[in-house]
């Protein structure tokens, strides 16, 4: 069984997305914590819920970048996790972290990346006026949000929509795309040749 652990700043809808799909038996992984910056994290509670060991590293509880990243360095090596994934996770992760854990880390982006990098992704894609957009699942690198991509899936963008609606229609894919993506990890089906990542069992995935 694998060892998976998150990291989430918030609401944590993606992090209870891959721990139901765990716990009804679809991903060969077991959960060993959650990291969150975020003493008010809704995914705390979630965690909790589920019976998941919570590390809380207050990013307000340290000096500086620096010292809040050896604190979550050093967690996430107490960890001995096999996969991170970021689940709502609101900092970029430094340098140094990437490094460590190359190959090991994924988020989810609600855009389909590249369009849209960074915060508000799906304000972006209204403003710009897209008519598809979508929900990206890449491995992390030293970049923002310019990893390789494992799996995208798309939702329309309607006339009606504004960056609420048009959240709600991705967040729904999201849902589906995160568990899948770990569990092709998990099941060892993902092969990373440089920028693509080929999924042994033929994908596309979504
Ligand atoms: C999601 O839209 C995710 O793509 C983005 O932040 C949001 C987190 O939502 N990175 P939740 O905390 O998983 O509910």
């Amino acid at each position: 069984m694998k060892r998976i652990a998150f990291l989430a700043s918030g609401r944590g809808s993606n992090f209870q997305a891959v721990i139901d799909a765990m716990r009804c038996g679809e991903i060969p992984a077991v959960c060993v914590g959650l990291i969150t910056d975020n003493p008010g994290a809704y995914a705390i509670t979630r965690a909790r819920e589920a019976g998941i060991p919570v590390h809380v590293i207050d990013y307000a509880g340290y000096p500086g970048k620096a010292e809040y990243e050896s604190a979550l360095i050093r967690t996430m090596q107490g960890l001995q996790a096999d996969l991170f994934v970021l689940a709502g996770y609101m900092r970029i992760l430094g340098v140094e972290i990437v490094r460590e854990f190359h190959g090991k880390v994924i988020n989810i982006h609600p855009a389909l990346l590249p369009s849209f990098a960074g915060l508000h992704a799906q304000r972006q894609a209204i403003l710009y006026g897209v008519r598809v957009s979508g929900c990206t699942v890449h491995l992390v690198d030293e970049g923002m949000d310019t990893g390789p991509i494992i799996i995208q899936t798309c939702v329309p963008v309607l006339d009606g929509d504004d960056e609420e609606t048009l959240s709600e229609r991705i967040l729904a894919k999201e849902h589906q795309c995160l568990p899948l993506a770990v569990k092709l990890f998990c099941e060892g089906k993902l092969a990373i040749k440089g920028r693509r990542v080929f999924l042994s069992d033929g994908g596309p995935a979504a």
